[in-house]
């Protein structure tokens, strides 16, 4: 019988697979390790993340149906619950998602993750980690499609310290843990459920419509985006968690190059599900061009409030991975049989019509975007003033540590 230790399952991935996992009652044992005061704090944190996906009586009952150990995963190792040594496969999700806290996301994604896989070496069943990174440890200069072998690379330069420290953290399991039955997997962009929309979360929908709005590509209309759904992604992780065997060590869950979303096939799709704004013409311009971005986004959002200015800032980000023009293979995946992913355009009709206004969206995804500490998403909070100027830094993939020469766990 599989007994499965799942991280991060008050976040948008995470709460995804258990719910599709629970609903498909089989006899596998979920163990969750969340951050809680206690068990029961827990087990709500995670009812309250599945009633995203279904009313709140069934999340109550599938909550009940997961074993709850309160916890951080950064400090895992020093975990004494046996409940975890009879775990037979990791499936690590929990990450600090947030782009600019350089420090607090290298000590949380790359050590925490150490701290993880060292708890992980002493599980006398254990037969698969499944590690979740991300197909951003590319960096800001990729070519223009990227397989599953050509990183991580040491020397990339990343757009963000969040990407860097996702790339370490690849790098320092592969030299460390080489006993570890490590599988990898990159996910690109996640973005909305197929049937619920933007109801579980909508991610980075803000950024689409908020380029929409203004009108603006980055880069060329005929530029593509690797964009997938989040329910598609959980449904490929339980599926990779249940075969017996995988082919490869390392795979994209990506829309590759057959559901990859192009510009202008965007704003057409747009144009008909949101025919009110149509058509649409696309202006392209260059991610770093900031004057013509801070006239526009002027000019259709306004820059009247500290949530606004949080949002120009985080959005001329975005256009710099758009302007990436980069597609990520997913010939692994597929060639082994999983289903391939819907195409945006197929769902983001549903998307729209469940999501609130733009700015709004954007305040629910704040924390990802906040210089210093990340708040938890599920705790109400304000936005607090930002400067206005805050520009990408690139970073160099590696941490000052293993610069050094050493890992810092
Ligand atoms: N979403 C995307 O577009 C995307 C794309 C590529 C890769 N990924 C990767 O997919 C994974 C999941 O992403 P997501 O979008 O679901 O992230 P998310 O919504 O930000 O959720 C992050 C999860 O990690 C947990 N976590 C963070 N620090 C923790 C700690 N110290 N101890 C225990 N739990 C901790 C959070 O718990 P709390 O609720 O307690 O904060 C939350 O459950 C991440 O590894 C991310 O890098 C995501």
């Amino acid at each position: 019988m599989s007994r499965i230790l799942l991280t991060g399952a008050t976040g948008l991935i995470g709460g995804a697979v258990l719910h599709r996992a629970l609903a498909m009652k089989t006899d596998t044992e979920w163990v969750c390790l969340v951050r809680a005061s206690d068990e029961e704090a827990g087990r709500q944190r995670i009812a309250a993340r599945l009633g995203r996906f279904t009313n709140a009586l069934n999340a109550q009952r599938l909550a009940q149906r997961v074993e709850i150990v309160a916890g951080d995963f950064t400090h895992a190792d020093t975990i004494a619950d046996p409940r975890l040594d009879a775990v037979t496969q990791v499936l690590h999700l929990a990450a600090d998602t947030s782009w600019w806290a350089q420090e607090k996301v290298h000590r949380t994604n790359h050590d925490g993750t150490l701290a993880l896989a060292r708890r992980a070496a002493r599980m006398p069943r254990l037969d698969r980690f499944l590690h979740v990174s991300t197909a951003m440890i590319c960096g800001g200069q990729p070519p223009a499609t990227v397989d599953e072998t050509r990183y991580p690379d040491a020397e990339a330069i990343h757009l963000v310290p969040y990407s860097a420290s996702k790339a370490a953290a690849e790098m320092s399991l592969a030299s460390h843990f080489a006993d570890l039955p490590l599988v990898v997997v990159r996910p690109s962009i996640v973005l909305g459920h197929t049937t619920l929309g933007a109801r579980p979360g909508s991610s980075i929908l803000w950024v689409i419509r908020a380029c929409d709005r203004l009108r603006l590509v980055a880069g060329s209309r005929d530029g593509t985006v690797d964009i997938v759904p989040t329910d598609w992604v959980a449904d490929t992780l339980v599926e990779m968690l249940a075969r017996p065997a995988l082919a490869h060590r390392t795979y994209h869950l990506s829309a590759g190059m057959l559901s990859r979303t192009r510009w202008s096939e965007l704003g057409r799709t747009l144009d008909r599900v949101d025919p009110a704004e149509s058509p649409r013409h696309y202006e392209e311009f260059s991610a770093r061009d900031r004057a013509t971005l801070h006239r526009r986004f002027t000019e259709v959002f306004g820059m009247d409030e500290a949530i606004k200015v949080a949002m120009f800032r985080a959005l001329q980000a975005y256009y710099r991975f758009c302007e990436l023009d980069v597609t990520f293979d997913n010939t692994r995946l597929l060639a082994e049989g999983f289903a391939p992913p819907p195409a945006l355009s197929e769902y983001i009709g549903r998307c729209i019509e469940t999501s609130g206004e733009i700015v709004d969206q954007f305040r629910e995804d704040f924390g990802q975007f906040a210089v210093g500490s990340t708040p938890r998403r599920d705790a109400a909070r304000p936005a607090p003033a930002l400067p206005e100027t805050m520009p990408a830094r690139e970073i160099n993939t590696r941490s000052p540590s293993q610069r050094r020469g050493s890992i810092s766990s």
